[in-house]
Formats: C-alpha cells, structure tokens, sequence
C-alpha cells in the first residue's frame, strides 16, 4: 500500500499567452476548474500506476471540496481517513503559457489542519510506503515519516515546495526527490553550498546516506544511491502544460519501488510519466495509465 499525505486542491487554471512579471495584468480567455494538489495529484498517479492507494489529507466544508475530490474518487484511491476541516478546500492559482511553462500562488486552506494523527488508525506494515511533500504543515509532515519509519515503512519523500529538512529527519527518508530548483534549496539549508543541482543531491545522498534523486524535466533524471550514479532520460514531447509533471513523476516511481522493481527501472518509470503529463492539460487530468506507461517505454530501447 502507498499512503499519500499531502493537499489537496482546486486548481484554477488560465491559459496566457506568456506568464506575467511582477505588477502586470495578462488576458487570458477562460478558466478551469481541475483536481490539484500535489498530495493528491501524486496519489492520482500512484493509483493509475497500478498501486493501492491511500490518500491522507483534509478539504473544507464547501462547494470546492467535491470537485477537488473528483480525480481521486474515480481513481479507487482510498478516502476512508481524510479530514473536514472548518477551513476553506486548499485553492491554486495557476497561469499556463503556450511553452507549458506556469506560475502557481497557493491558498492553503483545509492543507493547514493535516494531521499525522490521521495516520494512526492505519495498520502499517514494511513494505508500505509513506509518500510525502511540503505543501501541508511541515511539522505534521515530519511527524508522519517518523510514525512510519518506526514500523518500518518505507519514506519517499518529495521537498516541494522546497524548504529546510531537520537533519534529524532528512536521514530517516530512503528516497529525497527534487527538481533542480529545489535540490540548491534544500541543500543550501544545510550549509551544503552548491549551485549544481547534481553536486547538491551527491552531496546530500554522501552526507545523510539516503538515495536522492534530481528530476531534470527535458533532461530526464539522476539518482545516486550508495555512492553509485544511476540516470534515466525523458521521453520526446512537445510540451502542452508542465503543471503536475513531477507529480506524475512522483507517483509513477513510487508505484514501481512498490511492487520491487529496480530504481533504474523506477527511475525509467517516473521520467515516461512525467513526460506524458507534460503532453496533457492540467494536473491530474494529465497523469497517465499504467499501460500508455509501459508503451511509451517500450520506444526506449536501452532499458
Ligand atoms: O504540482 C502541481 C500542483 O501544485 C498543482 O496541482 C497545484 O494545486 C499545486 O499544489
């Protein structure tokens, strides 16, 4: 089993012809209303990668809650523990421009009453995964790997929006992804001065002896584990809508470390969805089917 805890939200979404600098007003023509979240985008992707899926995580009392709950609901990702908070649903502000590239700003709402109490009804054994981001409060987050780490789970955590990790925790993940931005982030906070995000995650992966993992977007990704260099690339895509890619990434990869499979496979695995998404509109809506997964990979030859 995967469980995801995270945020959920609704997504409201304007396609610009460019994003907007600081101070400008941009036209677009219409808005979407899409299931978002990184939580729950990542619990979308585990569930359509094949994995059993539990998803952990609060919405509000209000008419965004049905619609943010949608993608999962139609996915058989598990509801039974999520939380009603007196808050609003979390909400995402989302630009898209023609290159697929975006700018997000986040309300967090209900995200901010995530608990990891909400874990402790949960039977959780060794081969379960805890998968994890920094969207909701950042404490209750660490709190939860600790829970499972100590009935020895397994943490796959992704440092996004990226801050700073308590070493103390930063050691008991057994898999740290970041994207090239965050990876300088999240190292720096821990005095490891880099501006190469492929230094950073060595660094990092030597220091707390934890597998890290850089997604690179059109350049694929890197992992190092034990001291050893594993890659994989990105498929050939035109981009469409970057928004949810490294979601689709995150909840690919864990879905294979899931069921045994290699990293490089997982590795392989992920870089196919994240680029598939990238070919769709929206974030959950853009997350790929286990088989178009396998298809996709099947063009790549040296696997
Ligand atoms: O990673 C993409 C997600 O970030 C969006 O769905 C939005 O809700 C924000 O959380």
């Amino acid at each position: 089993m995967i469980i995801t805890f995270g945020s959920i939200n609704l997504d409201v979404v304007v396609r610009v012809e460019t994003l907007p600098r600081p101070g400008e007003t941009i036209k677009g023509q219409s808005y979407d209303l899409i299931a978002g979240g990184k939580g729950a985008n990542q619990a979308v992707a585990c569930a359509r990668a094949g994995a059993n899926v539990k998803m952990i995580g609060a919405t509000g009392d209000d008419t965004f809650a049905l619609p943010a709950l949608e993608v999962l609901k139609n996915s058989a990702v598990d509801l039974s523990e999520l939380m009603q908070s007196k808050k609003s649903t979390g909400m995402a502000m989302i630009a898209v421009e023609a290159s697929g590239e975006n700018h997000i700003v986040l309300a967090e709402g209900a995200n901010g009453d995530v608990n990891f109490e909400q874990l402790k009804t949960i039977e959780i054994n060794q081969n379960d995964i805890l998968l994890t981001q920094q969207e909701v409060d950042n404490n209750e987050t660490w709190k939860a790997i600790e829970y499972v780490k100590s009935k020895g789970a397994i943490s796959i955590h992704n440092a996004a929006p990226a801050k700073e990790i308590p070493e103390n925790i930063l050691k008991q993940i057994d898999y740290l992804i970041v994207n090239e931005t965050e990876a300088i982030i999240v190292a720096d906070a821990l005095s490891i001065s880099t501006t190469d995000p492929i230094k950073a995650i060595t660094k990092l992966s030597k220091k707390y002896n934890i597998t890290c993992i850089a997604t690179l977007g059109g350049e694929g990704a890197v992992a190092f584990q034990n001291e050893k260099k594993i890659t994989a690339q990105s498929l050939q895509i035109k981009p469409v809508d970057t928004t949810g890619a490294g979601d689709a990434f995150m909840g690919a990869f864990a879905a294979e470390i899931s069921r045994g499979s290699s990293i490089k496979y997982a590795l392989q695995f992920g870089c196919a969805a994240g680029s598939l998404a990238c070919t769709i509109f929206g974030a959950q809506t853009s997350s790929p089917q286990r088989k178009t997964i396998e298809e996709s990979l099947e063009r790549i030859t040296y696997l």
